[in-house]
């Protein structure tokens, strides 16, 4: 008799993580934390999203520097502390999972958002050709992001203590079940991973081994201080996100799932393709199949999550390849019971764009669900 194969509703182990299904939320700013503050609407979304079998909050700044939009929460003070202690609280009353995703935007931010108008930091002084998006007379307003200046070397040590501080309190004083390193979309990881925006001649920059140390270093710091079990890495190997460019992702992937492999992670999780666009890019081919039988056979456990334009039957036919759990980002905008939409094959609310960042209840909080 063949073995019961699981389903995408049936309990899985991330770690030390105890998964409810295999149903993520993707992290997903909303921009609705003024003063980067974690507010009770965000514990009402969060709470409203809760079956999902694991819920990863938004990208939150682990420090002023690592901020790039506008109303973003933080982990860098005692108030955003208490805000997500609120959130997580609720969060676990209605027996939900839920990780941090730890944000260091690295050049794609404004000096606006800086300490005294500082210019943002980056691997090097090249501008991201992207904008982000800062508060104009009460709009949201797309703005090009500033000119950045190249991170000296005697600088990284203390981003990789702020990447681990705030983990640290987000796990021990916030209540959260573990931490996201995001290390996709074109931010401060990524743009030292990828060749296209680190130019150092250093040694975190140049060959694949120089370009990787940045993130690993992050992740070994974080998983030390919370535990691998509580740590899991979201990546995007081609994404144009945010001007991201890998003249040769393959090998650099490999390279990462090999040393990763040895630091029994939550899980790892990859956005396949062009984050919320294509899956595929005829530019820039990438054959995750290999990404991660490289991560397993080098010993890598834990879980792997894959994100990108899924339905129910792309995730099962991820799930019947080896995939263990699927983030879903815009259908949890809209659909707070997507789990539950999912298992009864719908219907699906679809969201309102004009409300997906900055604003109050209203595409937030008022997406209905279905009746029980
Ligand atoms: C409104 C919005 C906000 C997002 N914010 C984040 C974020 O904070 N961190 C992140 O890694 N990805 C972010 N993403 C990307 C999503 O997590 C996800 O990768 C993308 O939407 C593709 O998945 P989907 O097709 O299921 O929506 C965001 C996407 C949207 C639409």
């Amino acid at each position: 008799m063949s073995r019961q194969e699981p389903t995408l509703f049936d309990p899985v182990q991330a770690g030390e993580l105890r998964l409810r299904n295999r149903v993520v939320m993707a992290p997903l700013t909303r921009n609705r934390a003024p003063d980067a503050i974690p507010t009770a609407l965000m514990a009402q979304y969060y709470t409203q999203r809760a079956s999902a079998g694991l819920l990863i909050s938004e990208a939150t700044a682990i420090s002023q520097q690592g901020q790039g939009y506008f109303d973003v929460p933080g982990l860098y003070g005692t108030e955003q502390l208490d805000g997500w202690k609120t959130i997580t609280r609720d969060v676990h009353a209605a027996g939900g999972t839920m990780v941090v995703q730890l944000w260091h935007v690295g050049r794609v931010s404004h000096t606006e958002l800086q300490v005294n108008g500082d210019a943002p930091v980056a691997p090097s002084a090249i501008t991201a050709k992207t904008r982000t998006v800062l508060m104009r007379d009460g709009v949201p307003t797309f703005v090009e992001t500033s000119a950045p200046r190249a991170l000296r070397a005697n600088e990284l040590p203390g981003i990789v203590h702020a990447y681990q501080t705030a983990a640290r309190n987000a796990v021990e004083t916030a209540g959260f079940d573990g931490v996201e390193i995001h290390g996709a979309n074109g931010y401060l990881l990524d743009q030292f991973l990828k060749s296209g925006s680190n130019s150092r001649t250093d040694d975190y920059g140049g060959s694949i081994e120089n370009r990787a140390r940045l993130m690993l270093e992050v992740v070994r710091a974080v998983s030390g201080a919370v535990g691998g079990g509580r740590t899991g890495i979201r990546l995007s190997p081609v994404t144009p996100a945010n001007d991201a460019f890998d003249a040769d992702p393959q090998p650099l992937f490999a390279y990462l799932m090999r040393e990763l492999a040895t630091l029994h992670l939550a899980y790892v999780h990859v956005i396949e393709g062009a984050t919320g666009g294509p899956r595929v890019l005829p530019d820039r081919p990438f054959d995750y199949v290999a990404m991660a039988a490289t991560y397993r056979r080098a010993g890598g456990k834990g879980a792997w999550m894959v994100n990108n334009g899924l339905d129910k039957a792309l995730a099962e036919r991820e799930l019947a390849a080896g995939a263990d759990l699927f983030a879903f980002g815009r259908p949890y905008i809209a659909n707070p019971d997507l789990v539950e939409r999912l298992q009864r094959g719908g219907p699906f609310n679809t969201g309102d764009r004009d409300t997906y960042y900055g604003g109050g209840a209203k595409g937030y909080t008022d997406y209905p669900t279905l009746p029980r």
